[in-house]
């Protein structure tokens, strides 16, 4: 956390890193519980992260929410939030069979971008759970895990990079060349875990 991020938080901003840390041990350990060796690993690297002050006050505002810590632990669902990012396709879904089998996390909602991506051609699994990690008088909070291949990572940090606070132009070409690559970035994902089954196979 940065020093605006402990200060926006406050006297949540150690509970918020407590369950950031949490989150990422049993995020890990539930991987470790299916494959422990690097060559079978389901997840290439997972990342935990509390948002950011800034990312945060923009998200209460557009809810018309008050641009406090507390109010973002009331309604949102995302203050605490982890990415697992697997090498292949369907290793994505056997994380998600992982996740549904937790018996300490409940899981809220399944939002597959992959078979249902969005039109720019965002892809990844969302799943949004709630989790007996209690703050400040609140018992439960919600976090996001976002589950997604190399590939979709790779597209979704690029496009972030390129759209994040600019004004583009040229806007209808941007945007279809951004789904062109999505749209290449998936047909190798298939390519990939089509390989690894022939591989697999013997
Ligand atoms: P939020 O208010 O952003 O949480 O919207 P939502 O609750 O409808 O969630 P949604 O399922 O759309 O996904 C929210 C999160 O997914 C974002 O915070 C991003 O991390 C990621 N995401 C969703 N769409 C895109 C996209 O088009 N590009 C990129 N780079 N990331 C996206
Ligand atoms: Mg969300």
């Amino acid at each position: 956390m940065t020093q605006e991020d402990l200060a926006f938080y406050g006297e949540f901003a150690p509970k918020l890193q407590e369950i950031e840390n949490l989150l990422m041990r049993e995020i890990q350990a539930m991987l470790d519980s299916i494959s422990a060796d690097s060559e079978t690993a389901l997840a290439e690297h997972i990342k935990c992260r509390v948002k950011s002050a800034e990312s945060l006050k923009e998200k209460l505002r557009n809810n018309g929410l008050p641009e406090t810590a507390r109010a973002g632990l009331e309604n949102l669902s995302d203050l605490v939030g982890a990415r697992v990012i697997t090498h292949f396709v369907g290793d994505i879904y056997t994380v998600l069979e992982l996740i549904q089998q937790n018996k300490s996390w409940r899981v809220i909602t399944v939002k597959d971008y992959i078979a249902n991506m969005k039109p720019n051609g965002y892809r990844s699994l969302h799943v949004l759970l709630n989790v007996p990690f209690g703050i400040g008088g609140i018992p439960d909070i919600d976090v996001e895990i976002q589950l997604r291949t190399i590939a979709m990572d790779c597209w979704a940090s690029l496009e972030h990079q390129l759209k994040y606070k600019k004004h583009i132009k040229n806007t209808a070409l941007i945007v279809d060349e951004l789904k062109r690559c999505a749209d290449e970035m998936a047909s190798t994902d298939l390519s990939m875990q089509t390989i690894r089954d022939l591989i697999q196979r013997g």
